[in-house]
């Protein structure tokens, strides 16, 4: 339940999204470095220095303020604040600390996600998310951001995706620690409930009041040729049991992309309908669905954190937002609690195992000069959000 205490800003916040190894540059100190590096990962080609966020965060905030926007959402990176157990860097805290103080200079509220896909080397070695201590590891860890950066933190994710981490890492083998067993996805689903919310009271405990919940990767799902079992089952282990665990959360951050099809042996790859860049259906229609499902389950708040599209074809993208922000319109009229959406992504970043072919970015970046150049859906959204809901109203 929101307590008091808890303080949400009063405007909705519109705003873009990225993560800290996807966009800082030389996060070496993590497990995702080094899977990179293995040949047999399936990784495109390494993240390397990414797109030197960690030295050009002024110019992407520059960008953001310019497109009217008013929010932000980027993670902090554990493998540089605590670069071994319990060595902090307090270089790495004051980084974080002016990335924080440039975006309130501009206005911008700063929604910081503590742990998004890596872990250090030191964590990852000693077994992860398999290891009973990773609970006391990640307050910890927590703890020392919140007394650091809490009193200016505007929004807090906990986790980014923990059914991700669970699904990619331990049941599809696809990202570290490549393991394929259902037992164990099962097992670290569970774990990452407990380290949320070991984090979520961490952070309760240091300075600030700002909103504490997790981001979950929603999906639409649909049965087909006699999926229907996997579809409850595993719609069930990635989304129903972590919305029905949030209640005591001050929101639900709601990440979603597409819709899948599963039928009897898993995911249905030959479907019919518009694709995008990552071979997912052009699916804006799943922000209104996945929101409403959020809904149904919890009580509380919802904040669209992370919702785009992987597209070369930026007008396929200004038509993805604009489709998913009519949806968003939708929710909100049936009168569902939406308080921010977060666009992903801001730069055209290293997309994961994919590396950098994926285009996310409503702004390029130049792969050798690192120069940003906003597209013509920048330009779209910034004003979209601005005049939001006339602009969608324009639209149908
Ligand atoms: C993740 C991002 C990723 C995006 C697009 C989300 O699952 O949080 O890190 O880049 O989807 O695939």
């Amino acid at each position: 339940m929101t307590t008091d205490r808890i303080h949400f800003p009063q405007e909705f916040s519109w705003g873009t999204a990225t993560s800290g190894y996807q966009i800082e540059g030389g996060d070496s100190n993590t497990d995702w470095w080094r899977f990179e590096r293995d040949p047999d990962s399936g990784t495109v080609e390494p993240c390397g220095d990414a797109c030197d966020s960690w030295n050009r965060y002024e110019e992407d905030l520059d960008i953001i303020q310019s497109l009217g926007l008013n929010a932000y959402r980027f993670s902090v990176e554990w493998s540089r604040i605590e670069p071994t157990r319990g060595a902090i860097s307090q270089a790495t805290l004051d980084h974080y600390r002016d990335v924080i103080a440039s975006c309130r200079r501009r206005s911008i509220l700063p929604v910081v996600t503590l742990h998004h896909f890596t872990l250090p080397l030191w964590v990852a070695d000693a077994g992860g998310f398999e290891n009973p201590d990773i609970e006391h590891w990640i307050s910890d860890y927590a703890r020392v951001v919140g007394e650091a950066l809490g009193d200016g933190i505007g929004i807090a994710c906990t986790i980014n995706e923990p059914n991700i981490v669970a699904l990619m890492g331990y049941l599809m083998a696809s990202f570290p620690p490549k393991v394929s067993s259902w037992e164990r996805f099962v097992d670290v689903n569970r774990v990452m409930r407990a380290c949320h919310l070991a984090m979520r009271g961490a952070l309760r405990e240091g300075p600030g009041n700002y909103p504490i919940g997790f981001a979950l990767s929603m999906q639409e799902y649909e049965a087909v040729d006699g999926g229907d079992d996997l579809v409850n089952s595993l719609r069930h282990e990635m989304e129903d049991e972590y919305l029905r665990s949030c209640d005591d959360d001050d929101f639900i951050g709601v990440q979603c992309y597409t819709k899948i099809f599963l039928d009897a042996n898993g995911l249905v790859e030959d479907f019919e309908g518009e694709r995008t860049e990552m071979g997912y259906l052009f699916w804006p229609q799943c922000v209104e669905y996945t929101v409403r499902r959020a809904a149904q389950f919890t009580g509380i708040p919802i904040i669209v954190t992370e919702n785009g599209i992987g597209t070369n074809d930026d007008e396929q993208r200004i038509r993805y937002l604009g489709e998913a922000l009519q949806g968003l319109k939708k929710v909100q009229d049936e009168g569902v609690d939406v308080r921010g959406y977060f666009q992903w992504s801001l730069l055209d970043n290293f997309e994961w195992t994919f590396g950098y072919r994926p285009k996310f970015g409503i702004v390029a970046v130049d792969r050798t000069t690192f120069a940003r150049t906003p597209k013509p859906s920048a330009q779209w959204y910034g004003e979209a959000a601005r005049n939001y809901p006339r602009s969608v109203a324009a639209l149908s």
